[in-house]
């Protein structure tokens, strides 16, 4: 099981979920203290440091994986950054690395594992988008836009996986209490457990119908 993101908040919360439902995880994310705290206090089996957004660390990650742990059956797409700024005010550079670590990332690890789960008809991937996705909020263009893509990207992904009995789920959080939402005026309406019952519904309990589909979870 890959947890993207496993380093903190959300990502945190459904790695140590998964574990404790006797599953052996890899947590990944650029820093590496946080991912050893996770797997030192029993959270997740092992833990590999690098960045979604990079081809190169994607392919480390489950190469690592597989060799440690075996076959990946089910990959959580948290991995995330909030970037915010009005329009007319961003940097291009800003938007493009939201779309690179909240899409482009979730596309990479996606990618990475889509083959192995095909061979042996057998895999999720159950991806953390926001319920911002389709709420227009000022100063969170590229954030919510990274996010609608992710949205989008899952229901494609499912329609190409539902014929080899592999599923695809989008996950949107509303305001739960992180350190990404600290840089938001929003009050936490949830806790990271809370919305990782919900990932871990679908990663685990859900039937293969719910494919496709972007559960809401408001708090
Ligand atoms: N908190 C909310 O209210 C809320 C609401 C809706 C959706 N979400 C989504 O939930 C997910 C988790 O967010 P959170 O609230 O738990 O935030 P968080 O506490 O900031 O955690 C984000 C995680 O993503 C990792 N990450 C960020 N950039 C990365 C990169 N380039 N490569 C690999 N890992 C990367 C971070 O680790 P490093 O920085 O060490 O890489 C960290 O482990 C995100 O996708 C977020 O957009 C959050």
């Amino acid at each position: 099981m890959l947890v993207t993101g496993g380093g903190r908040g959300i990502g945190e919360a459904v790695a140590r979920g998964l574990t404790a439902r006797g599953l052996a995880v890899t947590v990944f994310a650029r820093t590496a203290a946080e991912l050893d705290r996770v797997v030192a206090s029993g959270g997740a089996a092992l833990a590999v440091a690098g960045d979604v957004s990079r081809e190169a660390d994607v392919a480390r990650l489950v190469e690592a994986h597989q060799a440690r742990l075996g076959p990946c059956d089910l990959l959580v797409n948290d991995a995330g950054v909030l970037v915010r700024g009005e329009v007319d005010a961003l940097d291009p550079a800003r938007w493009r690395e939201c779309l690179e670590v909240n899409l482009t990332g979730a596309f990479l690890c996606a990618r990475a594992v889509v083959p192995g789960m095909k061979a042996r008809r057998r895999g999720r991937i159950v991806s953390v988008a926001s319920i911002s996705a389709t709420l227009g909020t000022p100063g969170a263009s590229a954030y919510n836009a990274s996010k609608w893509g992710l949205v989008g990207f899952t229901k494609c992904l499912a329609e190409e996986l539902r014929p080899h009995g592999v599923q695809a789920v989008a996950v949107s959080p509303g305001s739960t209490a992180t350190a990404m939402l600290q840089q938001t005026p929003f009050a936490p309406a949830m806790t990271p457990d809370e919305v990782a019952r919900v990932v871990i519904f679908a990663a685990l309990d859900a039937p293969a119908a719910l494919t496709g589909a972007n559960l809401e979870v408001f708090g």
